[in-house]
């Protein structure tokens, strides 16, 4: 019943355009970049039906991988014109040879205390020189929720003391580094909050997860 209501309530927002990765889409497009003529990944495809059917909106063309054989049918419904792989992302990306303009890692927070962290530095092989790259980051997670494993891949990813309150300044001082490790740069960056209404609902869901979206350009 709460998925039920959950889900007619995020229908609604995506037909007034309020869902946050909409916004985002819009945002992007509004600062110029011709996401109409891009080719997009999303390397964790999921069933496709939370953020990667907008996504395909928006671009020329995107490709998808999942590793859950189970998703398979509802990602080529959700995405009839997109190219679907079934498999593990990293190991693909790894082996991809053509390269995208727009990459999204929209990955689970549960499964993995890594998070997005070991897309790099092999994300950076297969970006054009102007390219998206939207990740899914959590600055800020309450103890109970934050597993020591987790904890210190955080510490030692970003370099910080308190893996539970990382400021979103700090987070891009990290991604900034990334890129000119690998030659590219940081044009610009935006995020959006992904809960509804944070804030106010902070001490039930103990953690803020915020898409992160950067504008990189090959130096
Ligand atoms: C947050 S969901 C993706 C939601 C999806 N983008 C959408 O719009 O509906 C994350 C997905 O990543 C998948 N996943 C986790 N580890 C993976 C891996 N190593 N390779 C591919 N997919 C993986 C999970 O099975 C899960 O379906």
């Amino acid at each position: 019943m709460k998925q039920t209501v959950n889900k007619l309530f995020y229908d609604i927002r995506r037909k007034f355009k309020l869902t946050p990765i909409l916004k985002e889409l819009e945002e992007i497009k509004r600062r110029g970049v011709p996401l109409e003529n891009f080719t997009a990944l999303e390397m964790f495809g999921g069933y496709g039906d939370m953020i990667t059917k907008d996504c395909l909106q928006y671009v020329k063309s995107l490709e998808t991988w999942e590793i859950n054989p189970d998703c398979e049918a509802s990602l080529k419904k959700h995405l009839p014109t997109a190219k679907i792989r079934i498999g593990d992302s990293y190991a693909m990306l790894k082996e991809m040879k053509t390269k995208v303009d727009f990459l999204s890692a929209d990955t689970a927070l549960s499964d993995n205390p890594n998070e997005h962290f070991t897309i790099f530095p092999d994300a950076f092989k297969i970006l054009n020189d102007k390219a998206i790259i939207m990740l899914n980051t959590v600055p800020e997670m309450h103890p109970d929720v934050l597993k020591k494993d987790a904890a210190e891949i955080r510490k030692k990813f970003y370099g910080v003391e308190d893996p539970a309150n990382i400021p979103i300044e700090k987070m891009i001082e990290k991604y900034k580094a990334l890129c000119k490790e690998n030659g590219f740069e940081v044009k610009w960056w935006f995020t959006t909050d992904r809960y509804f209404m944070y804030p106010l609902r902070k001490a039930r869901v103990k953690k803020r997860l915020v898409q992160l979206v950067l504008y990189v350009e090959r130096v």
